[in-house]
């Protein structure tokens, strides 16, 4: 069956068909088209288009094609178009020629939309939880790191020593920001576009107000041109999944790094590591390869509906039916991968000798200069002596620590007390400000992470 016929003398050839047909993709939203429909029953029976028979008879077979659908009993035919489609054959079986009447004033164009953003309004609680699971594994990590010091680096350069527990939480602030990101694009997906009709609304005395109310939408679309087009929401729930994609990926590259006999400040619990089907040795981080790969077929998805969007005139094209298969796929790997990097994370060994063994005092320089500050020395001179140091100790190939008092002072004005200077964790103590790497600024960090 299909939602139209009357003006054609031929049935759709069968390739037009199998290319047409996107039941396969939004069965995702059987809940959802059905919930909608119930809603739009009610709507139409306000706006005196259903009987009160009629409307129940609708109603009532509704329900039934719900509990179909939730307890898997649903059988999808071959000529069921979309889901759309599916449900109204399925009604009509059930109740007769009423359920005829409930597309009244109603059009797939606005029927799916508003489906769609059922379905993410549903999901999107769903992604924030799989998120804060995440997030706490990385403030588990930082609350277990206490005073264990790394080398931070940039340009992955050794730089300066950092806590452990910095580098934990700052992946804990960028999936925040994702978070909130979630958050705010909650309120333009909850905008309901149905009474849109197919293009210029529907020609019925309609709440449209109780209507959202009913299906909880905070509001109601405003043009129904642009209701019916509008899939900005997908491509920004697309991009939300896509910048956590790097963020994961950027962290899981991190991982896969210090995981290597070079680095080995970590070690994979075997739980989540893999084997080599030829070298029996080794243990490979694929759960986080896999994040950092997957992060590119996520990319993949959001240019993809956005060229898909682009140039399509005003209001429905069918060009907006592959909007769904992104959206789901991104979900799906998202839900997949946030999960398991939490688990993963959680049961990290972290190894503090490598860590601190890859601080070498060259990493504190920074803070020679700034010790040359304090005695009165104007930066960009402490920097250029500091360097001097950093030159002599490579030349008599001694750590900065070694080379006598003599040379130092040969160099600039240091004093006895100049040695202090290559205590990592005084360099790390003394970044105190306000989201700097000292215990109590990553203390701060926590007590805000927990205030929240
Ligand atoms: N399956 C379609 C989609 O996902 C439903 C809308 C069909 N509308 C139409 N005018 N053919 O976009």
């Amino acid at each position: 069956m299909t939602l139209w016929g009357g003006r054609f003398s031929q049935k759709l050839d069968d390739l037009a068909w199998a290319l047409n047909s996107s039941l396969p993709v939004d069965q995702r939203m059987a809940i959802q088209d059905v919930d909608g429909s119930l809603a739009w029953a009610d709507a139409i029976h306000k706006a005196g288009i259903l009987s009160d028979e009629e409307h129940a008879s609708i109603s009532l077979g509704l329900d039934t094609v719900r509990k179909e659908f939730a307890s898997g009993e649903f059988s999808c035919q071959p000529s069921d178009e979309d889901i759309h489609t599916a449900v109204e054959r399925r009604l009509s079986e059930l109740i007769g020629p009423a359920a005829g009447k409930l597309h009244t004033g109603r059009s797939r164009n606005d029927q799916v939309a508003t489906d769609f953003r059922l379905w993410m309004l549903q999901a999107i609680p769903e992604l924030h939880s799989a998120f804060l699971n995440l997030q706490s594994a990385l403030v588990e990590q930082a609350e277990l790191a206490g005073e264990i010091i790394m080398p931070g680096y940039t340009h992955l350069q050794r730089a300066q020593p950092i806590l452990l527990a910095h580098w934990w939480l700052s992946h804990y602030w960028a999936l925040k920001r994702d978070v909130e990101r979630l958050q705010d694009l909650t309120k333009r997906v909850s905008v309901l576009p149905l009474g849109s009709g197919a293009l210029a609304g529907a020609p019925f005395a309609l709440d449209r107000d109780a209507l959202a109310k009913s299906l909880g939408f905070a509001e109601v679309s405003q043009n129904s041109l642009d209701a019916v087009s509008d899939r900005d929401f997908a491509a920004e729930y697309l991009f939300v999944c896509s910048m956590t994609a790097v963020h994961l990926s950027k962290l899981a590259e991190q991982v896969v790094l210090y995981t290597t006999a070079e680095f080995g400040f970590f070690e994979l619990s075997d739980a989540f590591s893999t084997g080599s089907s030829l070298m029996p040795q080794k243990k490979n981080p694929d759960v986080f390869e896999l994040t950092r790969g997957k992060t590119g077929t996520m990319i993949g998805l959001l240019t993809g509906l956005m060229s898909t969007l682009k140039g399509l005139p005003s209001t429905y094209d069918k060009d907006l039916q592959e909007d769904k298969a992104p959206v789901f796929q991104a979900t799906d790997t998202l839900l997949s991968i946030l999960p398991v990097m939490a688990a993963a994370l959680r049961t990290i060994m972290v190894k503090p000798e490598r860590m601190r063994s890859a601080i070498d005092s060259t990493m504190m320089a920074t803070d020679l200069a700034d010790y040359l500050v304090e005695k009165g020395v104007p930066f960009r001179e402490a920097h250029s002596l500091a360097g001097k140091v950093v030159r002599a100790a490579g030349e008599g190939k001694v750590r900065m620590e070694e080379l006598p008092l003599e040379a130092y002072q040969a160099i600039g004005p240091f004093e006895a007390d100049v040695y202090q200077v290559f205590d990592p964790l005084e360099s790390i103590k003394k970044r105190n400000t306000v989201g700097g790497t000292s215990l109590q600024s990553v203390k701060n960090q926590i007590s805000k992470i927990k205030g929240d």
